[in-house]
């Protein structure tokens, strides 16, 4: 089969299967195009819960899909590629975050929806690169955990009156775009805007003009009268800002921001998982019950 045979194909089955097919917005770029809907973690995240489709399709990572398992556990989940996993979230075990919790005691765990069931189910409450600050000041208590993100983590210190301890993990792909490359960007492009995800070590964020989601790039990017932005994030998400904004002009810093998870999925293994209906990704009630309590303390959240 060509690629567009497949593609039809995929298009075929889905239908046939009554699938949604969701997409975050760091996959391969056929991927994102032949999506039903493409978008951030919480956003995906969402749809999973709201759609009336008995079957989604998650072209992600594995954390991912097992969100959605957790807030929609009637429904079918498929992850076309079981190692499409994510470095950062497994940086952190539920162990591991019980033994941490026990040299703060009564202090709340703020986790990233970056990390296993398991994880969310030992914590109090989650977040999501773009609801993290509402998430972390609507808490009544002075001192918070976050996990496991430190660069996530600190970035949000520094914008609530609240004492934070962090767990040390980070994500290897944004952990690699470094001051220098910021530097030389803003340097060669000066007349241009530099946004970046809060993923990014904390000397980078410092340099940002706009720190935001994925999906807040996208709105940023269209919102604002500026020709050129710098993008400190996966390169997947320039696909739609360069369709969205034909005249602007998007800059990577780096080769180096480049997901090798994100980019695992092709165009056969969604037609694959579509055809066999596997991979199926489940969470057991044990673990389900109590993470989607804290998944669901945050979705609770005003957004802004
Ligand atoms: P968001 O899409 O929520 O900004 O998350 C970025 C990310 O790293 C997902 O793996
Ligand atoms: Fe994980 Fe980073 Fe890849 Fe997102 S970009 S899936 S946080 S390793």
């Amino acid at each position: 089969m060509n690629e567009n045979e497949i593609i039809s194909e995929i298009l075929r089955l889905a239908d046939e299967r009554d699938a949604l097919i969701l997409a975050h917005n760091y996959q391969r770029d056929e991927i994102q195009e032949l999506a039903h809907i493409t978008g951030d973690s919480l956003a995906l995240s969402m749809e999973a819960a709201r759609t009336d489709k008995p079957v989604i399709v998650f072209c992600g990572v594995h954390f991912m899909a097992e969100s959605a398992a957790i807030l929609a556990p009637e429904k079918i989940v498929l992850l076309p590629r079981l190692d499409a996993g994510c470095p950062m979230a497994d940086m952190i075990t539920a162990e591991g975050l019980r033994e941490f919790k026990k040299q703060y005691p009564g202090v709340p765990v703020v986790t990233y929806v970056n990390s296993s069931a398991a994880v969310k189910a030992e914590s109090d409450i989650c977040c999501t690169s773009s609801n993290a600050v509402n998430v972390v000041a609507s808490l009544a208590e002075p001192e918070v955990i976050l996990a496991p993100d430190r660069n996530l983590g600190r970035y949000i210190a520094d914008q609530v009156d609240k004492t934070c301890y962090f767990w040390d993990g980070y994500c290897p792909t944004h952990e690699r775009f470094t001051v220098e490359d910021a530097k030389a960007a803003q340097a060669y492009h000066p007349d241009a805007l530099f946004m970046a995800h809060p993923e990014c070590p904390p000397e980078v964020l410092a340099l940002a003009d706009h720190i935001c989601s994925t999906s807040g790039m996208y709105t940023f990017a269209q919102e604002n009268p500026a020709q050129q932005f710098i993008v400190g994030t996966e390169e997947g998400i320039l696909y739609r800002l360069r369709k969205e904004n034909p005249d602007k002009e998007f800059i990577l810093p780096t080769t180096r921001l480049v997901c090798p998870n994100m980019k695992l999925t092709s165009l056969e293994d969604v037609l694959k998982a579509l055809q066999t209906m596997g991979p199926r990704v489940t969470v057991a009630e044990e673990v389900r019950i109590p993470a989607k309590v804290t998944l669901d303390r945050m979705l609770a959240v005003p957004r802004d």
